[in-house]
């Protein structure tokens, strides 16, 4: 095992991050029970909901429904958070593409140190998410001093809402965001919640997603933060769609690379390395993976990683929806973002 002092230069790009715990060189004591006492009393004073599959409460906290064990650390991300001007962040509503687009980043960032074709590849043997540091789960933890052991460029990862990275993150650093159509992330979340409770009904996760109390929601607030921080920053904040990755991948890639500082030079297109990252990252190539089909999440989110590889197409939503429930969630969505330059349809 390489030492984290090894293991990256700037030009190298970012180390997969759990490959600086199993060094050891950056692991803390955790002060995370102290961390939810202190916010305990304000938890206690949001609005709250259960979570669609009934097993986590959620906490309406500046205008988004998040789970209460993340109050705490979207309050330590407000205040403590210190982006490098070359820190990256991937961010997302979850069940849109996340999984993906931080595989493609890494792989598109960290090319240099692990070429895409390279049997030895990090992701060949990690699952994408161990790979990048999931921000709200370290600061939950009291685990920042992690964060700031990493070596730049650092590569991270959330699902928090832009109003609550601000102003910590943005124009601090550059954020990668993708959003995909609510109706097949509605789909996918029903699918991946049921990995810890079968019998949910597709229904519940549709209501929860339509009246905005999915973690992280609403959704359509979460996209439009982003959205409207691409308009006004846009070499600091990228907008993709799943739905656009999936069309042209190999596009999205140079786009992504463009905006990160790091286009493909001449040598890397006659190498083949666009492609080499899109076939590296690719949903057959990703799900078929030791890595990706054994193993859970994490120790505090027990659903098995073979839940985030399920079909990796878009429109599924045509086989869960009546055309009712789609066109009603479709108005939601359209009343929710007239006006703003942005759409689903
Ligand atoms: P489905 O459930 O519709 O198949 P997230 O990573 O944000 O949790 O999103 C999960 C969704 O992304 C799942 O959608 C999953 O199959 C899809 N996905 C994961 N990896 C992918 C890849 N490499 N290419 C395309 N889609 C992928």
């Amino acid at each position: 095992m390489p030492t984290l002092s090894s293991m990256a230069t700037p030009e190298q790009g970012p180390v997969p991050f759990v490959d600086t715990l199993l060094a050891g060189t950056n692991l803390v004591p955790s002060p995370r029970q102290q961390r939810e006492e202190e916010h305990a009393d304000l938890v206690a004073t949001l609005p709250s909901a259960l979570e669609a599959n009934g097993l986590k409460k959620l906490c309406l906290y500046q205008g988004f429904w998040i789970r209460d064990i993340h109050v705490p650390a979207a309050i330590a991300l407000q205040r403590r958070f210190e982006p490098r001007p070359d820190d990256v962040i991937v961010a997302s509503f979850p069940k849109s593409g996340t999984t993906w687009l931080n595989a493609l980043t890494f792989a598109t960032m960290a090319r240099r140190a692990y070429p895409p074709a390279g049997a030895d590849h990090p992701l060949r043997r990690l699952n994408p998410h161990q790979c990048l540091p999931f921000l709200e789960g370290l600061f939950q933890g009291g685990r920042e001093a992690e964060l700031e052991a990493l070596p730049s460029p650092r590569l991270m990862n959330t699902h928090m809402p832009l109003p609550i990275m601000v102003p910590s993150a943005v124009p601090g650093c550059r954020v990668v965001y993708v959003c995909r159509d609510p109706k097949d992330m509605a789909v996918s979340a029903w699918h991946f919640l049921r990995r810890l409770r079968p019998d949910l009904d597709f229904a519940v996760v549709f209501e929860s997603v339509c009246d905005g109390t999915m973690a992280f929601g609403p959704v359509w607030d979460h996209v439009l933060g982003y959205w409207r921080a691409s308009m006004a920053m846009p070499d600091k904040v990228l907008f993709l769609r799943y739905e656009e990755l999936l069309r042209d991948p190999a596009e999205k890639v140079r786009k992504l690379a463009r905006f990160l500082g790091t286009p493909f030079s001449a040598a890397e297109d006659e190498a083949g390395t666009v492609d080499d990252i899109v076939q590296l990252c690719s949903f057959e190539h990703l799900k078929g993976l030791e890595a990706n089909k054994t193993g859970c999440l994490d120790p505090l989110l027990p659903v098995p990683r073979d839940a985030l590889f399920r079909n990796g197409a878009s429109g599924d939503w045509v086989n869960h929806m009546t055309p009712e429930m789609a066109s009603r969630l479709d108005k939601i969505v359209a009343d929710k973002m007239r006006g703003t330059g942005i759409t689903f349809q």
